[in-house]
């Protein structure tokens, strides 16, 4: 029988203290239009409610709250515990897991979010077996989307930051470029890994995922509103003009593939 597979240390060292997963969405002009974004491309998608939906890599459960608003069963996966209490005290259904041995049966699913894990499972051989996993636990022609995190958004991000003035997070954001892999410590972020679009779709493909779709999340305005928030010390409304721009932007640019590469989440969605 294979060993469970364990979730990188450092991994869980950031979303456990150093990092807090529970605002990230919501706490910046840029997170929030993560937030809007993915949830107008995965209702989409989606079947109509109710539905059954496995939330992989789901975090705190920013995502399943609406979901589970939107009339969708929700259960919730994830490997650090502080996310699964916070989840369990959002009123969501949650257990501790990994993406690569989901306690889940064969195809108890309509849908499988894997927002998440495929940024963090460094190796191919990884991301293979988490989607292999979300594949299983679907059922026949339902949906399994994955969210990425872009190859260039390192180098658009620190552009607007931290001006990529320092050598270290220079470097750091060259090799990002050059390899796809950020090892911890080099610049503020954990262990990831960053997917070109053809990447994402390749490996959905390679795992018997078909008629996948792809969507720039935030479309190629996000760095704009980082930079506005970051020289202001402004806290963006969705209301503010710069935010509704952005927003205007990745909906226009929707359907432009050359385009995908200036987003900085990625996000695929596919039928089993
Ligand atoms: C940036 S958060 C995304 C949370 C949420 N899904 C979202 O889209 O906002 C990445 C999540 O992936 C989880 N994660 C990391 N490695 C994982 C693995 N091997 N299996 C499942 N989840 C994993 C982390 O614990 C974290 O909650």
């Amino acid at each position: 029988m294979p060993s469970a597979p364990q979730v990188a240390p450092e991994i869980l060292h950031f979303y456990g203290s150093d990092f807090d997963e529970a605002t990230r969405l919501t706490g910046t002009a840029d997170g929030r239009l993560e937030l809007v974004r993915t949830r107008e491309l995965l209702r989409r998608h989606l079947p109509g409610a109710p539905a059954d939906v496995l939330d992989v890599g789901g975090g705190p459960g920013v995502h399943a709250a609406w979901l589970a608003g939107d009339g969708y069963g929700v259960h919730l996966v994830d490997p650090v515990p502080r996310h699964v209490e916070a989840a369990r005290r959002a009123g969501i259904a949650a257990e501790a897991g990994d993406a690569r041995a989901l306690s889940a049966a064969d195809g108890s699913y309509d849908v499988t979010l894997v927002l998440g894990p495929l940024y963090h499972l460094l190796e191919h051989a990884d991301r293979a077996r988490a989607l292999a996993e979300a594949r299983r636990v679907t059922r026949p022609r339902g949906l399994v989307a994955a969210a990425a995190i872009g190859r260039y958004a390192s180098v658009f991000e620190h552009t607007a930051t931290t001006l990529l003035a320092k050598d270290r997070v220079h470097d750091a954001v060259r090799d990002i470029l050059t390899t796809g892999r950020h090892d911890p410590g080099r610049k503020g972020f954990t262990a990831a890994y960053f997917h070109t679009a053809a990447g994402l779709e390749g490996e959905l493909r390679a795992a018997g995922l078909g008629e996948v779709a792809l969507y720039g999340v935030e479309g190629p305005g996000w760095g704009q509103l980082k930079a506005v928030e970051q020289y202001t010390g402004e806290r963006m409304a969705e209301n503010h003009s710069a935010f509704e721009a952005a927003l205007r932007a990745a909906r226009l640019t929707d359907g432009y593939p050359d385009l995908l590469a200036a987003a900085s989440h990625l996000l695929a969605v596919a039928r089993r």
